[in-house]
């Protein structure tokens, strides 16, 4: 499995498992045939509900891959910011999972009209202190909620997960990421299938290298230096998504990618007004 160095030093896949939204059931199932597929980052949120069925099939992989050879990270909901309560949810958190420790812990949401995500982030930092959690960071956050975090507490994420598809690609915020060394994680990387099917770049490079058009978005994410966590509950498509490595785009069809920015996402949300709790 390829990774990457976060600025705190921990090493990460350069591609995981998306768990949005399964429950309990599929998770449970899901998650232990994608690693014994190859799958070695988990990713899950208190907000899908679905906590203990991941924490269920990471158990089901053992002992074919045992947790220290996985990356497991969860996000805080919305309804938990806040110093104490983030403390708590974390713990919560990690009693579903079944977990003595996260490798990483996300903000799900900045949900600036709380105005409590940088009493959330000391939280994080205590955690991380406690040993709790191994790395921390965001999502969805904007370079003004980063850049708060840095005055407030001195420290920015080294993550931050936000919505990137081809046709929606983020490029400021990435660029952003960049100076600050923050690792760009993308959720919903495939945009579920929906503009895929229809974008005309994507097909015709697909065809050309005979890859799937899900594969040659991923490539393109891996490529750009983004941790994709495509989700899929069938084997032989955790498997195809995972085939992004020993193979590689051209700069061509890389510019042809480019040109396929419409700024329209999948969701497309803006954190400044999107709340979830
Ligand atoms: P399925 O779970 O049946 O494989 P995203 O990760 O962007 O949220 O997209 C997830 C959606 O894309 C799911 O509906 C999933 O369906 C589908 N999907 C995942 N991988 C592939 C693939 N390689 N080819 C086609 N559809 C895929």
């Amino acid at each position: 499995m390829n990774h990457h160095v976060l600025r705190d030093g921990h090493e990460i896949p350069a591609i995981g498992y998306g768990t949005y939204p399964m429950d309990d059931a599929e998770s449970e199932a899901n998650v232990s045939e994608a690693i014994r597929r190859g799958y070695r980052l988990i990713d899950t949120a208190a907000q899908y509900g679905n906590e203990e069925g991941v924490g269920r099939g990471i158990r089901a992989a053992s002992p074919d891959v045992e947790r220290d050879e996985l990356f497991v990270q969860t996000k805080l909901a919305g309804k938990d910011h806040g110093y104490d309560k983030t403390l708590a949810a974390c713990k919560e958190s990690l009693r579903r999972l079944g977990l003595e420790y996260l490798d990483l812990y996300l903000i799900h949401w900045p949900n600036p009209s709380v105005d409590l995500y940088v009493e959330s982030w000391k939280a994080m930092i205590e955690l991380r202190e406690q040993g709790l959690v191994r790395s921390i960071g965001t999502s969805n956050f904007l370079p003004e909620h980063l850049n708060r975090l840095e005055e407030e507490t001195g420290e920015m994420p080294v993550v931050n997960q936000i919505e990137v598809q081809v046709q929606y690609q983020q490029e400021a915020l990435r660029g952003f990421h960049d100076e600050h060394r923050i690792i760009t994680q993308a959720w919903s990387p495939l945009g579920r299938m929906k503009a895929l099917a229809e974008d005309s770049a994507v097909g015709q490079i697909a065809d050309q290298i005979g890859a799937t058009p899900a594969q040659v978005v991923l490539r393109w994410h891996v490529q750009n230096h983004i941790i994709p966590l495509p989700k899929s509950a069938n084997p032989e498509r955790m498997e195809q998504n995972l085939n992004v490595f020993d193979w590689e785009l051209s700069e061509e069809d890389m510019q042809k990618l480019h040109l396929a920015h419409t700024g329209i996402g999948l969701k497309g949300y803006d954190p400044r007004t999107h709340e979830e709790f």
